[in-house]
């Protein structure tokens, strides 16, 4: 008989959940989005399930009907009746024994959830403290891949440091992204973000960030940061859809600025939110 353990219990394999043979949980061999609400409305929807179908076609689960998707979207969270709401979706390649390869005719599994967004407004007033960590992601960041163990590391690595998020440093010594955030710098009237590229996620906080950004009157440059430059400018920021805009008032233990939100900031924090609405 083939069995399977779980905790101390063993079970036939035949009797498994097929939730414990998810290739999800084997191989992370799945794709996420994250989308929010603001007061019962959820912003920018339309964006997040263009860059989700992107992120199934690039690991090659066909055949999911992404209006069906959005149908379930809107389905779940009008049931949760929760006005400012995460909603968080994935798909998997399936569930089958442990293999690397597996039939081309697996069914996807589909899992979502709505929560209660957290409170963020003391991060938001304050400012938050982040950390430094090498970047050990692989190359295809611009998929939204259930593989996260590299982010989780960084993340745990900054909060055992005090900090809210890890900024990723490239082997170039080049600033990517935010573990799980985009990250900008302002200095005299210019915005600088990492260009888009397969090393950071296609954040589509990071393009209405860049938008507000334009709309006060910042300049946009599309270029990674060095460790100095971040550290030396006026104004940081991070960037993502469950937490908008958060300033950032320490860069490696340093002070930005006079270690509160800067002006642009809050400008820009203003103006973003104006499209939420
Ligand atoms: N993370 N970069 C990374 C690595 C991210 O994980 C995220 C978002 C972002 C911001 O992307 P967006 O603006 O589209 O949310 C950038 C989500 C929120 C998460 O993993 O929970």
């Amino acid at each position: 008989m083939q069995i399977a353990m779980i905790q101390d219990k063993i079970v036939p394999i035949a009797e498994l959940e097929p939730a414990y043979l998810d290739r999800g949980i084997f191989f992370g061999d799945g794709v996420y989005e994250v989308v929010r609400s603001y007061n019962g409305k959820i912003f920018s929807l339309e964006e997040h399930m263009q860059r989700f179908a992107n992120s199934l076609s690039a690991i090659e689960i066909s055949g999911v009907d992404i209006y069906q998707i959005l149908r379930r979207v809107l389905k779940s969270f009008d049931a949760s009746g929760i006005s400012n709401a995460k909603i968080y979706f994935h798909i998997t390649r399936g569930s089958a024994l442990r293999n690397h390869v597996c039939d081309a005719d697996l069914e996807p599994n589909f899992f979502l959830t709505v929560t209660e967004l957290e409170d963020d407004s003391e991060a938001k007033s304050k400012g938050i403290a982040v950390s430094t960590h090498p970047d050990w992601r692989w190359k295809r960041c611009d998929i939204k891949s259930l593989n996260l163990l590299a982010n989780v590391l960084a993340r745990r690595n900054a909060a055992q440091k005090g900090c809210a998020e890890a900024i990723l440093v490239d082997e170039a010594g080049l600033i990517t992204e935010g573990a799980s955030s985009a990250f900008f710098a302002i200095s005299g009237q210019t915005l600088q973000t990492a260009a888009l590229t397969a090393n950071i996620l296609s954040s589509i906080t990071r393009k209405f960030a860049i938008k507000a950004g334009k709309n006060i009157g910042l300049e946009t440059i599309e270029k990674s940061l060095t460790l100095q430059q971040a550290s030396g400018a006026d104004e940081l920021l991070i960037a993502s859809t469950t937490n908008d805009i958060i300033p950032v008032v320490e860069f490696d233990e340093k002070l930005i600025g006079d270690g509160k939100p800067g002006k642009y900031t809050k400008l820009l924090t203003r103006e973003f939110l104006s499209f939420t609405v």
